[in-house]
């Protein structure tokens, strides 16, 4: 018994450490201007119904510079949450995607594309714009803000199905609004692209 005591305390003690230094090292992060991105032209698009998505484009906007755009919907989804998620959930039944607001992409050569999961997938207005733009020759980074179930996993291969980019950049997802050192986050994993 106090032997098994003594072993969970380690244990403990050594997952604190673990995450006391992950922290550490993450609050003192640099980012390091990528060679991917000098000379050129980049765009982050971004829809967002709650703010959470914005909260993280504008993070990682502020990092990357470039251009900032909103997709804005013809038609706006009702504000309340419960009749906005009835409507999604039908619009998805019925295979029917939101009309967005034209956004003039020919200019940039990488594009950012930042989207709440909804209903286990891509966001409705974020997968109206990457079918009806061609990304022929264009390099795509996907970021996602999710609540708990996001199937990592097939939403990639949604988002692969989806475009006809010349290169997909590996995913960011990101818990909701992030919790905590969101801007930290992105220049980790922008880092590591
Ligand atoms: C209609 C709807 C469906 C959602 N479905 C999921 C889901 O399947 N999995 C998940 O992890 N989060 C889901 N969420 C939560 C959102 O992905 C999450 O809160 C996201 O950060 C919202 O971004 P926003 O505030 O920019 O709209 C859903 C939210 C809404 C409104």
């Amino acid at each position: 018994m106090n032997i098994l005591f003594y072993i969970i305390c380690v244990i403990l003690f050594l997952l604190i450490l673990v995450i006391v230094s992950k922290i550490i090292k993450l609050k003192n992060i640099e980012y390091k201007n990528k060679e991917i991105f000098s000379n050129k032209k980049i765009l982050t698009v971004y829809y967002s119904n709650g703010g959470n998505t914005k909260n993280v484009a504008e993070k990682l906007h502020s990092i990357v510079s470039g251009d900032l755009k909103e997709i804005e919907l013809t038609e706006k989804y009702p504000k309340n949450i419960f009749k906005m998620s009835k409507l999604v959930r039908k619009q998805i039944r019925e295979g029917y995607l939101p009309q967005i607001e034209k956004i003039d992409i020919s200019d940039y050569d990488i594009i950012f594309t930042a989207s709440p999961i909804w209903n286990s997938s891509i966001s409705l207005p974020m997968e109206y714009f990457l079918k009806n733009n061609n990304f022929e020759n264009k390099v795509l980074i996907p970021i996602f803000t999710y609540s708990g179930g996001a199937f990592k996993k097939k939403v990639w291969n949604e988002f692969k199905d989806l475009t006809n980019a010349k290169e997909i950049k590996k995913h960011l997802f990101m818990f909701e609004n992030g919790i905590f050192l969101v801007k930290e986050q992105i220049i980790n994993w922008l880092n590591n692209l």
